[in-house]
């Protein structure tokens, strides 16, 4: 049994109102075709897939997927409709004969690969030539009704501006996924033009097939929100929900406590350990890693990042492609840049941005620094207002401060310099040149003290 897949993606998605055509737009980090594609790829013995490209969509799509190797493309040159758009797809199998062929829109992100598995078992066990997935829904209005017959079986579908006010209030519609065995695929050509919309309607298949005595059947679902289908800024967001909130169910399942549903978002490639808490405002992004027992306080951003075990990440902060290692604490208003590797048991407080660096084992950073392109050792104290000035305005340089170093507040370390082990640099001090291991580095001008300099200075009575 050979099966293949057919995504359809040429239309620009008017109803979006948008200079991106609508199935890449992002979807909680990916565009939202790569679900579609995603979940076809996950369903057995699915050996090609076809994606259906118009001028619209092709460039981006082509540079989504072209390094996919079960992906090829198919150009629709006018968009005439789904069934146009199928047409093009099959001629994209380059005469490949399939079994089924399992067809799709691109714009409904929320498809599991068990569902299309599911359809395509029931269509092979009930011998039909074609099977459409319908689910049942509140708001009906942007989907096509399905019309059954006396019997239960499926009659035709209807789209919403071509519906009479009693086929309106139809709540089953048509999910826009079918599966169609080899000999229902001819019946494309009998598709005629729909006038109102001078389209190819795909749907139309369904009562042609029906008239020429195939086996057509409707399997009716009950979970909307795996259907949803985006046309518009609207559905977007309400797409973005049903994912944000299946997200969460299952972090939940999986022993992560979460103190407010609808304000975390946590993305699809994310992983997270049992027994850590995720306060409100929080999100998550990208392929970030979060180990067990963490505590990420609210209005956190973490982006594409590796955070161990038992870490604390404080109010505020925003971390991108960093590394957190096991019981450190970040923030509160930190901000790890690429590149930053915090040590086990290190702190970043307040007010500290990291790029390209990293920290030791326990080493402080406790307020207002600025760490960029420096290795940072173990048990280093870094003092408050500590700047590494890494940037001569034309090239980046590199810090290196050894284990045990003290570095006293407020002082500026000019790149490239390194710290010795068990340094101590004076507070306030600008270093410029390498500090020896233990040596005691200070580059501040002595105190004196003017005595009455204020009293010759000034003759007001304030100052007598
Ligand atoms: C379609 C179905 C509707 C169903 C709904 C489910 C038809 C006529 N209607 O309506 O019954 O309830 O999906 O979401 O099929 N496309 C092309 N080329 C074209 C036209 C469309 O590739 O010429 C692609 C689009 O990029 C999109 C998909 O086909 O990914 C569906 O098109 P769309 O305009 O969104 O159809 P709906 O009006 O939602
Ligand atoms: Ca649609």
């Amino acid at each position: 049994m050979k099966t293949c897949a057919v995504v359809l993606a040429a239309g620009l998605g008017k109803r979006m109102k948008s200079a991106t055509p609508k199935v890449v737009h992002n979807l909680m980090g990916k565009p939202i075709a790569t679900y579609s594609i995603e979940a076809v790829k996950a369903v057995a013995g699915i050996s090609k897939v076809v994606l259906v490209i118009g001028r619209h969509s092709e460039e981006s799509l082509k540079g989504i997927f072209k390094a996919d190797p079960m992906v090829s493309f198919a150009f629709q040159t006018s968009l005439l409709g789904t069934a146009d758009a199928l047409k093009s797809g099959l001629g994209g199998l380059n005469g490949e004969q399939f079994d089924y062929t399992l067809v799709m829109t691109a714009d409904a992100p929320l498809i599991r690969g068990e569902t299309l598995q599911g359809l395509i078992d029931r269509h092979i066990q009930g011998g039909n030539a074609v099977t459409v997935l319908s689910f049942v829904s509140k708001d009906p209005s942007s989907y096509g009704r399905i019309i059954r017959n006396p019997d239960g079986t499926i009659k035709s579908i209807i789209e919403n501006p071509d519906a009479t006010q009693e086929q309106r209030k139809i709540n089953e519609v048509n999910s826009g996924i079918y599966v169609f065995s080899k000999d229902a695929l001819p019946l494309l050509d009998k598709i005629q033009i729909n006038e109102k919309k001078g389209e190819f309607y795909l749907t139309d298949i369904v009562s042609i097939a029906s008239e020429n005595g195939l086996k057509v059947e409707a399997q009716k679902m009950f979970d909307e929100d795996e259907f949803i289908g985006i046309n518009s800024r609207a559905e977007l967001l309400q797409a973005l929900n049903a994912m944000k909130r299946r997200i969460n169910r299952h972090w939940m399942d999986e022993g992560v406590t979460l103190m407010d549903e609808n304000t975390t978002l946590i993305c699809p490639d994310v992983s997270i350990g049992r027994d850590t808490i995720i306060y409100p405002n929080v999100i998550i992004e990208g392929k970030t890693v979060i180990g067990e027992g963490c505590v990420i306080y609210p209005n956190v951003r973490i982006v594409d990042s590796t955070i161990e075990r038992d870490v604390v990440v404080k109010d505020s902060t925003l971390i991108e492609n960093s590394k957190i290692d096991t019981g450190a604490a970040v923030g509160p208003f930190a901000h790890l840049r690429p590149g930053a590797a915090i040590g086990k048991k290190a702190k970043v407080g307040n007010f500290v941005e990291i790029k390209n660096s990293t920290l030791g084992y326990n080493t402080k950073a406790s307020h207002l620094s600025y760490i960029g392109d420096a290795a940072v050792g173990d048990n280093v104290n870094i003092g408050a207002g500590t700047i590494t000035c890494n940037y001569d305005g034309v090239n980046k340089f590199k810090t290196v401060i050894e284990d045990n170093v003290f570095i006293g507040s407020d002082s500026q370390l000019v790149a490239p310099v390194t710290i010795g082990k068990g340094a101590f640099v004076g507070a306030g001090s600008t270093i410029t040149q390498d500090v020896p291991d233990n040596a005691l580095a200070i580059s501040r001008v002595r105190q004196r003290a003017i005595l009455d300099w204020v009293k010759a200075k000034f003759t007001t009575d304030k100052h007598k």
